[in-house]
């Protein structure tokens, strides 16, 4: 029999307490979380949107004051938004991801098309493996449940794009194209998500101030 040590204590990100948080959010998402809190019965309810108005002003992921600066916001403890956040795969708490996060559907239909082929290829070229981000702080490599986009077997997801079905070559030229982009895919993909949860009058009003 095989005895598998689980390494949870040290994994864990620790909660600061509550004296130690620092509330970091910029004062735009300050006013989105306002604005958030108008579509909901009370402050529970907006911890999704919350979430990735943390994610994206902590810079894609959420450290563990990200984690305590919501449960500060929402008025809930720090373990009933950590348990949120640590369940939802979208959400990246605990560690840092890369400027690019690169997610490989490995599920049965792009299994069934290449998809560990291409993930292969991809561990080659940036040196990593799953869950891992390259020395550089550009990449990480993560592997994925169904995207729901099987219809494009192999498929890849980076920030709010599809590609697929993806080829080696197609993986060369992606690489390149996000080495040159400036903008953090992980972070785009956040603020995209939170504008799409706001109003157009709630735009405006976070616009206003
Ligand atoms: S199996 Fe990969 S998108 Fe569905």
């Amino acid at each position: 029999m095989d005895i598998i040590q689980i390494n949870y204590r040290d994994s864990r990100p620790k909660a600061p307490p509550p004296e130690n948080v620092e509330l970091k959010f910029s004062e735009r998402a300050v006013r989105e979380l306002e604005q958030l809190l108008t579509h909901y019965p009370d402050k529970k309810s907006a911890m999704l949107p919350a979430l990735w108005i943390a994610q994206r002003e902590y810079g894609g992921w959420l450290p563990s004051n990200a984690i305590a600066e919501v449960a500060v916001r929402l008025d809930r403890s720090y373990a009933e938004v950590e348990g949120v956040a640590t369940f939802y795969t979208m959400y990246h708490p605990g560690h840092p991801v890369g400027k690019h996060l690169i997610e490989v559907c490995t599920c049965l239909t792009c299994s069934v098309c290449g998809a560990y082929r291409i993930a292969d290829y991809l561990k080659q070229k940036l040196g990593v493996d799953y869950g891992e981000t390259t020395e550089d702080g550009m990449f990480t490599l993560e592997e994925v449940e169904c995207l729901d986009a099987c219809d494009r077997a192999p498929v890849l997801q980076v920030g709010d794009q599809y590609i697929g079905p993806v080829t080696r070559e197609d993986v060369d030229k992606l690489l390149e194209r996000l080495r040159n982009t400036a903008e953090p895919t992980s972070v785009k993909l956040a603020d995209e998500i939170v504008q799409t949860q706001l109003h157009a009058s709630d735009q405006e009003k976070v616009r206003k101030g």
